[in-house]
């Protein structure tokens, strides 16, 4: 038995402006209803004009130091995970370190190990897994590693994916022994298929998606990595055998959410391949009718189907699928309706809403993580829910801060999202916070970013 090691803490970061989903709705045309109800969003997370995915990342990092009363010398690593870095070459986690050392002094953080870890969205849980691996390992010199997951999700404007925008930052304090989630490496399934489903050319501010063609793969992979998970709890002996559930195995969990339909769809077709060989499947296609065919389709051809989407669709209006949604997923999704996107910040924004939202005592409950990055990537693992994490979850605020935002009208978010406002033009000038004050214009820092805290 190795050692017992995870997540002791999270803080989280958002941008204090938010989009009214309807509102944007309207303007481009679309219904409303689409994105309330199809797409399952509220509310998109915009940053302002002096934000980026490092202040972001420095914003939530300071807050967990500070809620932990850490000083740099308690941390080993800071690992940031981002696909929307401002830089190809210098790490995120390299600027976000000189932010914090205009808090704790010039060069207090120059013993720590500062990489950044890059998979689309699942960048930020194969960083944690990472770095547990580190800790375990005993190779850590200080207590705590902090692992921070920022991302700015953006689409063109008028696009499919303009809707389900948004952004976020959260950081993770790992270390042995914690307090809020131990991690279960036994179990960890990946699963990876070279793909192309969405991407950024290094060039361009936003994302190429293919947007039905991303939720097949989407569940294709997180399909073979739930797989790879039930396979290995069968090789412990937690399962007998792979006819029997998974899922009745796990009491809560929070899936990676591109839009909160996404996790529905998620946890939808995980249950129709983990209850297809039990006694119950029988009762449920009496209800909804068969299967359809796999036959002549690729597994992503076959998830997007309109034959597939047409019976998930009766599936999730089943009393089956409703409780154990309501049980297990619902509360992930308070906090991520009204956020949008957060590409790698997602899933652990979803854990700490279950952790602010649910009112029943989870101290020993199995939560399941279903990690999943374009390109394509999927990570089913799962943690034991420590017994001292409700005083961990005392100080979680994140439903505070979804309360605190300011809507801002869409001519105003579009001058945002096109970068017509200039650093100094922010629509809540920065106070207490990590700001981007200037680029470099001299030939050796040229595009440089000056980030300074400003009280
Ligand atoms: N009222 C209520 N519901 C409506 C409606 C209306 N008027 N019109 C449509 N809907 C419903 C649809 O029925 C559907 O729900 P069901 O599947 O439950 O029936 C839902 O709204 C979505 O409709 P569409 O699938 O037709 O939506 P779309 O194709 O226009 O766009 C999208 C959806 C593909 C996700 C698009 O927003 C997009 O491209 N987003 C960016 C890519 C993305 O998020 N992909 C997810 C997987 S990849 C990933 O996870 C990585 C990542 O973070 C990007």
């Amino acid at each position: 038995m190795g050692k017992t090691v995870g997540i002791d803490d999270m803080a989280a970061y958002l941008p204090k402006l938010y989009v009214d989903a309807e509102e944007l709705a309207k303007e481009r045309n679309i219904p409303p209803s689409k994105i309330t109800k199809g797409l399952g969003l509220e509310k998109l997370a915009i940053p302002d004009a002096h934000e980026d995915a490092a202040t972001m990342a420095a914003m939530a990092t300071l807050e967990l130091m500070e809620k932990n009363d850490l000083s740099p010398k308690d941390i080993d690593f800071i690992e940031i995970a981002t696909e929307t870095s401002p830089d190809a070459s210098k790490p995120i986690s390299c600027y976000v370190q000189g932010m914090l050392e205009q808090i704790y002094g010039r060069g207090s953080f120059d013993h720590v190990g500062a990489p950044e870890t890059k998979f689309a969205c699942v960048g930020a849980t194969y960083a944690l897994i990472d770095r547990l691996a580190y800790i375990a390992s005993g190779w850590n010199k200080a207590e705590y590693s902090i692992v921070v997951a920022t991302d700015i999700a953006r689409y063109r404007l008028n696009s499919s994916g303009e809707p389900t925008q948004g952004a976020a930052a959260i950081a993770l304090l790992l270390k042995e022994n914690p307090r809020l989630l131990a991690y279960e490496p036994e179990f960890t399934g990946f699963g990876t298929i070279d793909d192309r489903d969405f991407f950024r050319p290094v060039e361009s501010k936003t994302a190429v998606v293919d947007g039905q063609y991303s939720i097949g793969c989407y569940l294709r992979d997180m399909r073979i990595a739930a797989d790879a998970y039930k396979r290995n709890m069968v090789k412990l002996g937690v399962l007998k055998s792979l006819r029997e559930s998974v899922v009745e195995k796990i009491n809560l969990a929070a899936f990676h959410t591109p839009f909160p339909k996404m996790a529905q769809y998620a946890f939808a077709s995980f249950l129709i391949h983990d209850w297809r060989s039990l006694p119950k499947w029988k009762k449920i296609i009496e209800k909804i009718g068969p299967e359809p065919s796999r036959e002549g389709l690729s597994d992503v051809e076959f998830y997007i189907s309109e034959e597939y989407k047409n019976f998930r669709r009766k599936f999730m209006k089943t009393e089956e699928f409703q409780s154990e949604y309501k049980s297990k997923i619902e509360n992930s999704l308070i906090a991520l309706r009204q956020i949008g996107n957060s590409y790698t910040a997602s899933v652990w924004l979803g854990v700490e809403s279950h952790f602010e939202t649910r009112n029943d005592d989870l101290a020993g409950k199995r939560f399941g993580i279903g990690s999943y990055g374009s390109g394509s990537s999927a990570i089913v693992c799962s943690f034991i829910v420590q017994p001292e994490y409700k005083e961990v979850v005392k100080k979680m605020d994140l439903m505070r801060k979804l309360d605190e935002r300011q809507r801002i009208p869409i001519d105003v978010y579009e001058d945002l999202h096109e970068g017509r406002l200039k650093l100094h033009e922010s629509v809540i000038p920065p106070k207490n916070e990590f700001a981007l004050v200037s680029f470099g214009n001299k030939s050796y820092d040229c595009g440089y970013r000056y980030y300074r805290y400003i009280t």
